[in-house]
């Protein structure tokens, strides 16, 4: 039984949204007279707040380190602390990205959209390649149904499906606007 398949799925959109957050924070930059980023920037970060950090890091910090935490699961090193060092930086980058945003400063704003996406395209492999396959071996499988249901019960509190369906057409819209545009 694996207890981060879900958190590894939700991995994958948050990559293509940081992925696609850099290709814009590129364009505009490249072209400063069509400021794509400054026209989609609400979008993206609507986006992370509402599922990379309120869904997805919430189910980390308040169910998956919760267990993990618990005596025995990780015995050689704890990379908790570094992983929640991570999350309150995004935050930053956010909180930057808002301000630059208000104040309509483009470079301030595509830097760090940019430093974002790298932040997290890090902190994304480290989780899948050594945190998540280091909880999959530490939990009993008593703690992995038990973990499996608080992430249901946030799924269903959340309302999960249509958040995924709300950002998997967003991303469509936001892919489309990009590629109309000639490079
Ligand atoms: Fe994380
Ligand atoms: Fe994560």
């Amino acid at each position: 039984m694996l207890a981060t398949e879900n958190l590894m799925k939700e991995h994958q959109l948050i990559l293509k949204y940081v992925d696609l957050m850099e290709r814009y924070a590129k364009f505009s930059l490249k072209h400063p007279d069509t400021p794509v980023l400054m026209e989609r920037a609400a979008g993206f970060i609507e986006f992370i707040h509402e599922f990379a950090d309120h869904f997805h890091h919430a189910k980390e910090e308040d169910i998956l380190f919760r267990y993990l935490g618990s005596p025995g699961v990780l015995t050689h090193c704890n990379p908790v602390p570094q992983m929640l060092m991570e999350h309150d930086k995004g935050r930053e980058y956010v909180r930057n990205m808002e301000r630059a945003l208000q104040a309509k400063e483009l470079n301030d704003l595509a830097d760090n959209a940019v430093q974002y996406a790298r932040l997290l395209k890090e902190h994304i492999y480290k989780e899948d390649n050594i945190l998540y396959p280091m909880g999959e071996n530490g939990l009993s499988d008593e703690a992995k149904t038990a973990l499996l249901e608080e992430y249901a019960e946030t799924d269903r509190r959340l309302n999960s499906p249509s958040l995924w369906n709300k950002y998997e057409t967003f991303y469509t819209e936001l892919e489309l606007g990009l590629d109309t545009l000639a490079d």
